[in-house]
């Protein structure tokens, strides 16, 4: 395992347990080429089965060939990874290997977030690569996991020259295989309905998904995969690329007329320029590459383990989080102390175990109109002041969290009417004013400082335990007055380090506190911000019907103790149905698990239910997070029923959840098949008081109940005997 390189023939072979990942440095001139991606090759790599590569491109084109890191200007018309403009204005770049690296362990992406692995279980390959004419030097990074069937690759750019470069695309990874009737996996949606699973067939052309509003998004997702056309959870091959960021990306499979598909991800180049000076260096995000042999549902829990072990930081990384009420749905932006103990006092009854004070609390927040930016308690409403409260709320023996927003100002605001300059805005234009906010030139020092001292002051003054960092715009009107002309084009990148920067900042200063991201929604669900908090708020859509989707689509990369999910009231505030509570509460289990209702006010049998549903959650919560993840059936594929199970890593326990959308007269009851489980154990199916070996579970499949009516939905708990 590891990487090696066959100096003889100038090849590198990267080994996880299960992949290969095989490039060779070709010709006089020394291009990197790509030449395998895919199952494990045994022994050393054997140049005899490498196919030879024309690369007469001098008196040709590049097109045909199969590049590691492609640039511009020279001859492969393809999806370039990087571009430059020198202070002549030539655009033609063409770098070649130079020398290279290899070490154990990983090295950290400064100011980035990055997965992370110690020389026990990673090893990586630093490739540096040259044009020296141009004066640029690109250094490939390649990680390998032991542990994991991983690669992660970034890649550091710099001026080697005494002049400026502007440079104008720097993606992060490019693989380039030949086409093999493949489909194309992205994620894609809207608020609302975050990450739905959208799968075609890669035609001729590019295809892929990208974002150009200053966030990941919810629309589309920085996530891309390739399948072959008959790809199932189990079976086939999948390629798949995930970006560790959060600002605007691309991610890109471009099908060739002479059939080879390159496949590429980084940052979006839309409005991206960013000068570097003699001696600088750009660093581009990290990109996670899987590949699986074995189908979707290997490459799911490959990102899984992955995330779960080599991103997710800080004290809650490992253990349950608190199951939380959230006063937003409750309240919106009605309430006071007095509402909010009344709720903490009746959650409690419960078994919930900590209050979380949404939008509202602050300056003169009486709605959405006004006072982002003001971060001062509002004693109008927190009566007798946050610590008071907060005090209140830990002597019932519950946390207490709160929410916060600070990437935003209102234009009614203190913060505005001191510092106008310090929001993005074009002199002279009537910017967007989406929620009547706009977001802060977080660029900029002074507006960091403001920000980060503003909530540590909130935050020293009470014991808060939880916060939800909010973002509800996209970026628009992208200027900073504090930056000259020709470098403008860096603002969309600064921001998100800004951003990054700041949360940091956050989690080292008060690493007792649990962060959990949010943007209207899942609309920043990704893995850079996962490396700041171990939960993100999946979607203002708690519709239990609706989560099937948002939530398998989520789980196909990122671990289930990632994904916020809550119980909320009905008729659902998003779409209007009315789903039973206990429903409600299986689908959620899926997550984090909170509630976000006025318990003091919904119907007595509910609020019943949920101690029995709190219990739930402690009873199973341990496999739910840390358990191997099995997609069994798609609601949004057979429009009936939804399964998924979670297997403990030792196949002693699991836990299959099944929820029955829509009835459909004259079916048989659904027999599914069980995945994950061993064949040499017998499983005590406690729904069905009865013990039933592993193999028959698998391969027979579990007879499941069809009820009468929609939304129903039953867990099986699975125990070995
Ligand atoms: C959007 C979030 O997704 C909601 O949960 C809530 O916090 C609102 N913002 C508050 O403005």
């Amino acid at each position: 395992m590891g990487i090696i390189f066959n100096e003889k023939e100038r090849i590198f072979k990267l080994d996880t347990k299960d992949t290969s990942y095989i490039m060779g440095i070709e010709g006089d001139l020394g291009h990197l080429v790509h030449i395998y991606y895919g199952k494990k090759l045994k022994g050393d790599s054997n140049p005899s089965y490498i196919p030879s590569i024309n690369f007469s491109h001098k008196i040709w084109f590049m097109d045909g060939c199969a590049m590691e890191y492609p640039a511009g200007g020279c001859g492969d018309f393809r999806e370039h990874c990087i571009e430059i403009r020198t202070e002549d204005g030539y655009t033609a770049l063409e770098p070649v290997y130079v020398s290279h690296d290899i070490y154990k362990g990983k090295p950290l992406l400064p100011g980035l977030p990055a997965t992370f692995a110690d020389e026990s279980c990673c090893t990586t390959l630093e490739i540096v690569m040259r044009d020296a004419l141009a004066g640029v030097e690109a250094v490939l990074l390649y990680s390998v996991f032991e542990d994991t069937d991983a690669i992660t690759r970034s890649v550091k750019i710099r001026n080697i020259d005494s002049r400026d470069i502007m440079l104008t695309k720097a993606l992060s990874a490019c693989l380039d295989i030949t086409n093999d009737d493949y489909d194309i996996i992205t994620l894609n949606g809207a608020w609302g309905r975050e990450r739905s699973i959208q799968r075609q067939k890669l035609g001729y052309g590019r295809s892929g998904v990208f974002s150009e509003r200053g966030v990941s998004g919810h629309q589309n997702h920085p996530f891309i995969a390739l399948v072959s056309d008959n790809a199932t959870q189990k079976t086939g091959d999948v390629y798949a690329m995930n970006f560790v960021y959060s600002g605007n990306y691309e991610a890109q499979c471009e099908r060739t007329s002479n059939d080879m598909v390159r496949m590429v991800m980084g940052i979006n180049p839309y409005d991206f320029a960013w000068k570097l000076s003699g001696g600088q260096e750009f660093i581009a995000p990290e990109v996670v590459m899987v590949y699986s042999a074995e189908g979707l549902g290997k490459m799911t829990r490959t990102f899984h383990d992955l995330y779960r072990n080599h991103l997710i930081r800080g004290r809650y990384k490992d253990i349950k989080r608190p199951i939380l009420i959230n006063n937003w749905e409750a309240t919106y932006f009605d309430f006071d102390t007095d509402k909010l103990l009344a709720i903490a006092k009746e959650a409690k009854k419960h078994g919930i175990e900590m209050l979380v004070v949404d939008d509202g609390w602050f300056g003169n927040r009486f709605d959405d109109n006004r006072a982002l930016g003001d971060w001062v308690v509002n004693e109008e409403k927190i009566k007798g002041g946050l610590k008071y409260l907060v005090d209140e709320v830990n002597k019932l023996g519950m946390k207490f969290g709160m929410w916060f927003e600070p990437e935003m100002v209102c234009p009614d605001s203190d913060l505005y009417r001191a510092h106008p300059d310090w929001a993005f805005h074009v002199p002279n234009r009537e910017g967007a004013r989406a929620r009547n906010q706009m977001v802060l030139d977080m660029t900029r020092k002074e507006v960091r400082d403001y920000i980060f001292d503003s909530m540590a002051k909130v935050l020293n003054s009470a014991n808060v335990e939880y916060i939800k960092w909010d973002m509800n715009r996209a970026l628009t009107d992208v200027a900073s007055l504090s930056l000259p002309a020709d470098r403008q084009g860096e603002i969309y990148h600064r921001y998100m380090l800004a951003v990054y920067e700041l949360q940091e900042r956050i989690v080292q200063e008060f690493p007792h506190i649990l962060l959990e991201n949010c943007s209207s929604g899942g609309g920043r669900y990704d893995p850079g911000m996962l490396y700041y908090s171990p939960q993100i708020w999946c979607s203002d859509n708690a519709d239990a019907i609706d989560r099937l989707s948002i939530q398998e689509g989520t789980a196909l990369i990122y671990p289930l103790s990632t994904m916020g999910a809550h119980v909320t009231d009905c008729p659902n505030h998003s779409v209007g149905r009315t789903t039973p509570f206990e429903t409600r509460g299986i689908v959620a289990l899926a997550g984090t698990f909170g509630y976000e209702l006025d318990v003091t006010k919904i119907d007595e049998k509910e609020r019943e239910q949920i101690s029995e549903q709190t219990k739930m959650f402690h009873k199973y919560n341990d496999l739910v997070r840390n358990g191997d993840y099995y997609r069994l059936a798609s609601y949004s594929l057979n429009h009936r029923y939804d399964c998924y199970m979670v297997v403990s890593k030792d196949k002693k326990e699991a836990l299959v959840t099944y929820v029955q959308a829509r009835t459909v007269a004259a079916m048989p009851d659904p027999v599914i098949k069980l995945d994950g489980l061993s064949e040499d154990i017998s499983y005590y199916v406690d729904e069905l008081e009865r013990t039933i070996p592993g193999d028959v579970l698998m391969n027979m499949g579990l007879f499941v109940k069809y009820e009468h009516g929609d939304y129903k939905a039953r867990l099986y708990h699975l125990t070995a005997r």
